[in-house]
């Protein structure tokens, strides 16, 4: 038979990666913790509407991105591309609003996207991120963006850029939107059928097209930054203020407008030099209007989120992927029968000890077993025989010494202790 393959744009995660993967994941728990953030799971899968209210329909993800499926009820669900409709929902149907007035919540989760896979684009991806609902105030924007360059900086890595933007409120942006549109509709004649339709629906999109052609006539467009309501221009000063006081330099990018509708105010995008051209390490904003897209209730919020593919390419080249190989303590080496009918026995002692502790599962010669040891990485091995049996101890065998010695049965727990081994 064929041998099955794994759906494009996804990825097997094998040991050898998963170390990284777990050191990551561990480093990313330990500083969100650091800034009071807590944890939030929710399913993979949510009713469609979620991301299509959420996230915009005229957005690429929901236009053409998504995983959506009828279920046996007829229901349109949906993979969950992004993270911070189904936070949003989250929140609002968990009434989280009524025990504080602010949440701080963060998730690490797989998400799904139906894009041409590459290098740092995958249809299967990761991210962590964070999300700081409940305040308005540009500290919160400041917050967010400072946790997510310090959990990249914390783990050493360099050669970031952070850009910032503004997309403003909607006072600000209504009477921009026409103005940006009729400036396209007068610039560009002969519009390709997806610029055409940003232009009519969401002439802001238009802005970060990479299309050669239009790179001139975008550079000449209406900025945003000149058309802010007086609130507007001061939430973004005072974000700026403040990243400046916190030491956090940036660029302002006023073609930074983001793929998703729910923005307001501050936008963000963090890349990497060490990245080709999926450089985008996450990225992020304020976006005041997501929860009355899902309801009927009204909360300011702001967040980010990060790919750990990305991450974990941009850490690998610049050599600072966390995480080392594990290997056990002690490898059993089990001599006849007799020895083997210890095997459990002995090993369930040592784990029970915290010695991590593995053996020889294919009844092999003592020659193979011994090979095993060693392949395993483990510092000791433990020989037990006939005649180790008959004298109840050990012949235990220092790997890395290569020196050996007998060791009594009622003194190898403490013996194995006080010498470390890997797990120390
Ligand atoms: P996003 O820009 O769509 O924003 O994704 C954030 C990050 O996820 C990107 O910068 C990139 O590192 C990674 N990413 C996105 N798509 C892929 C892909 N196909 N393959 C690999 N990595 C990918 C959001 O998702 C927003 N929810 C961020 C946010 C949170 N805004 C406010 N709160």
């Amino acid at each position: 038979m064929k041998q099955l393959k794994k759906i494009k744009g996804t990825q097997d995660i094998l040991p050898e990666k998963s170390i990284h993967w777990q050191a990551l994941e561990k480093h990313v728990h330990t500083r969100m913790a650091l800034f009071n953030f807590k944890e939030i799971r929710t399913p993979v899968f949510e009713m469609t509407e979620v991301f299509a209210r959420g996230i915009g329909q005229f957005t690429d993800i929901v236009s053409k991105e998504m995983y959506t499926f009828t279920d046996r009820a007829q229901k349109s669900l949906t993979l969950k591309p992004e993270m911070t409709a189904p936070v949003m929902r989250a929140y609002m149907e968990n009434t989280l609003y009524a025990k504080a007035q602010t949440h701080k919540l963060y998730y690490i989760a797989p998400l799904f996207r139906q894009e041409n896979p590459q290098a740092g684009r995958l249809r299967q991806f990761h991210q962590f991120g964070a999300e700081f609902i409940g305040s308005a105030a540009p500290e919160a924007d400041v917050e967010t963006i400072l946790l997510a360059l310090d959990i990249f900086q914390s783990l050493g890595l360099t050669d970031m850029q952070l850009r910032i933007n503004t997309v403003g409120d909607p006072p600000s942006r209504a009477p921009y939107k026409k103005l940006l549109q009729d400036y396209f509709r007068q610039h560009i004649s002969d519009p390709d059928p997806t610029v055409a339709a940003r232009i009519e629906n969401n002439p802001l999109r238009v802005l970060d097209s990479k299309d050669p052609a239009l790179q001139e006539i975008i550079s000449r467009a209406p900025r945003l930054v000149d058309h802010l309501t007086p609130d507007a221009a001061a939430h973004y000063a005072s974000v700026k203020e403040q990243l400046s006081r916190a030491g956090a330099p940036f660029t302002e990018d006023p073609l930074l407008v983001r793929g998703l509708d729910y923005y307001t105010h501050t936008v963000f995008e963090i890349t990497s030099d060490a990245l080709g051209a999926q450089n985008a390490l996450c990225g992020g904003g304020r976006y005041d209007l997501l929860a009355r897209e899902l309801s009927d209730k009204d909360f300011p919020a702001v967040g980010f989120a990060a790919g750990m593919e990305r991450l974990l390419m941009a850490l690998e080249a610049q050599n600072k992927l966390p995480g080392r190989e594990t290997a056990p303590d002690v490898f059993m080496v089990c001599l006849g029968d007799a020895a083997r009918a210890e095997m459990a026995t002995w090993l369930r002692r040592l784990r029970d000890a915290g010695i991590p502790a593995d053996a020889d599962f294919l009844k092999r010669s003592p020659k193979a077993q011994f090979r095993e040891a060693n392949r395993s990485g483990a510092h000791f091995s433990l020989i037990l025989g006939e005649d180790e049996l008959a004298r109840r101890c050990f012949s235990v065998k220092d790997m890395r010494a290569s020196t050996q010695q007998e060791i009594a049965f009622d003194d190898i727990i403490s013996y194995l202790q006080a010498r470390g081994g890997n797990h120390s």
